[in-house]
């Protein structure tokens, strides 16, 4: 029973997830359009055209709330979902920074001039619809500024044109991090490398980020912005002043570029840890202002943090090791997504990759956290970087957060293990969160906890990698 669409038909299908049934049917495997949250939740995408021989063998998956239209051919796929922020948060939303725009939480999509998406009325239409997500399709050109248009705690995920592949990481790639994990223990030269991140580097860099400094000129770093084009330069200068080779990378036209540095390995080897952040901002509905100080100032701060230190220290890997600064993540990870997919065509071993994406704010009477994902990442390298936490930063706190999924998403499609650092084990509590307020000099913006969780990442890269100091 397939709903006639418009011209052309297909099927377009939103399945709970099952990791065994795609990768076995060719028909889900090869028409997979990603994964994606809703709540708790894991859905994927499975997109056919009416023309396709796997039009009959999907109808065993058809039930009516599976299958939906097919979009009007030229119009882009957009997955939105619900950030998992909490209620504390949702009921001072508005409060601050002259927003006034209460209600955030809903998303109308019954058009009207309350509608943060009126403006795409006549250009969108929705395929599938829960209390915490949708997927819409709307013309090219609005898809590309959809996180500006979204209430504040929902986020958009533009869908590939082309099927992705799914690829589940293989037991063999985890057996590198489970032989670290075995052999884990305090080393006090790692300490001493770990212990040497500067806090006052870090409030000068971030200050440079969301442009506190009064000089660097940045007031967003949204993808489209000429802030964002700014620090994509100023960062590849910094890591290169450190003696890593950087290049910016291009992904899509209009965005600003990945940047990506490399320090390369003292052995013959192609194996590469990579450890990043995201330096592409959002803020508030209307504003042009995007600071992005916690999100993601904070993990691109860390990881220009520990590159200085990789300097000072003079430390040389054993295995290749990448910093890489993601743009394009708040339209939903097409930064990470494009250079992890490059990666797997190219046959590279990535031994592991962290994303650290919000590391610095800590409620007021709440302890220093480290929040790892709870859905989408690799256990062992979860369990690495828990383990590692306990050994190096012991004042942390460490448990699971829902807010999922930054770019180690992208890494974890492509069969790669992966995870994420974040700063609080529990939902988003930032009041700054997708907000023009979002500096670092505020209440709540701990160098205490962003200094903490960049060691744990550095330690991670120092145990995995191997090492040796020069001199
Ligand atoms: C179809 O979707 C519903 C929920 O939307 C889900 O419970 C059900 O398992 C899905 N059917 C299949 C075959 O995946
Ligand atoms: C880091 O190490 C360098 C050189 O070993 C030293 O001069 C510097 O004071 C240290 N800084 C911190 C913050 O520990
Ligand atoms: C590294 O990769 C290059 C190019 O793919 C290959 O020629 C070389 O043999 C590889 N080296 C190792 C140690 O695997
Ligand atoms: C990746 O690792 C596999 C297995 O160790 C090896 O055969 C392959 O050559 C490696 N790829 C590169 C690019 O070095
Ligand atoms: C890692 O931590 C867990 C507890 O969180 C502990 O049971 C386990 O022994 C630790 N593993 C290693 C290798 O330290
Ligand atoms: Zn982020």
């Amino acid at each position: 029973m397939l709903i006639q669409a418009k011209v052309p038909v297909g099927l377009l299908l939103v399945l709970p997830f099952d990791a065994n049934i795609i990768y076995q049917d060719s028909c889900l495997r090869d028409n997979f359009f990603g994964n994606y949250l809703d709540g708790g939740r894991i859905n994927s995408i499975i997109s056919v055209s009416s023309d396709s021989p796997c039009i009959d063998s999907l109808q065993q998956y058809v039930q009516p709330s599976n299958f939906t239209l097919v979009p009007e051919l030229g119009k882009q796929l957009v997955w939105v979902e619900q950030t998992a922020v909490a209620d504390s948060l949702k009921a001072i939303d508005g409060a601050y920074m002259g927003q006034g725009n209460g209600n955030q939480e809903a998303l109308h999509l019954n058009p009207s001039r309350d509608d943060p998406l009126v403006s795409l009325q006549t250009l969108y239409q929705v395929h599938h619809r829960t209390k915490g997500a949708a997927l819409l399709s709307v013309d090219s050109g609005s898809a590309r500024n959809i996180d500006t248009l979204l209430p504040r705690y929902w986020k958009s995920t533009l869908l590939s044109q082309q099927p992705i592949s799914y690829i589940p990481v293989p037991d063999a790639a985890i057996e590198p991090v489970r032989q670290v994990l075995s052999k884990l223990k305090f080393d006090p030269i790692v300490a001493s490398v770990v212990n040497n991140i500067s806090i006052p580097h870090m409030k000068n860099d971030i200050r440079f980020l969301t442009g506190e400094d009064g000089v660097s000129g940045i007031i967003s770093r949204h993808s489209f912005s000429l802030g964002a084009i700014t620090a994509a330069h100023w960062l590849k200068q910094r890591f290169e002043d450190t003696g890593a080779k950087c290049k910016l990378k291009l992904f899509l036209e209009g965005f600003a570029p990945n940047v990506v540095c490399r320090y390369a390995s003292t052995r013959n080897t192609n194996d590469t840890i990579i450890i990043s952040g995201h330096y592409d901002s959002r803020g508030s509905f209307g504003s042009t202002r995007a600071p992005g100080g916690d999100d993601d100032g904070s993990g691109t701060t860390a990881i220009l943090a520990i590159a200085r230190t990789i300097a000072r220290k003079g430390v040389k890997f054993h295995r290749n090791v990448e910093l890489v600064a993601f743009a394009g993540e708040e339209q939903g990870l097409l930064g990470s997504k494009a250079y992890a997919r490059e990666l797997r065509e190219a046959g590279e071993n990535i031994t592991l990759m962290i994303q650290a994406d919000m590391l610095a704010y800590r409620a007021p009477g709440e302890p220093l956290q480290l929040g790892l994902p709870d859905i989408i990442g690799t256990p062992e390298v979860t369990q690495l970087v828990a383990n590692i936490s306990a050994i190096y930063s012991p004042e942390l706190v460490v448990g699971y957060t829902p807010a999922c999924c930054s770019d180690h998403q992208s890494f974890h499609e492509q069969g790669y293990p992966s995870t994420q650092v974040f700063e609080r084990a529990g939902p988003i509590v930032d009041p700054m969160y997708h907000n023009s307020g979002d500096l670092s000099d505020r209440e709540g913006y701990s160098f205490v906890q962003l200094y903490a969780i960049a060691k744990v990442q550095f330690a991670t890269v120092l145990h995995t990698a191997g090492f040796e100091l020069e001199d």
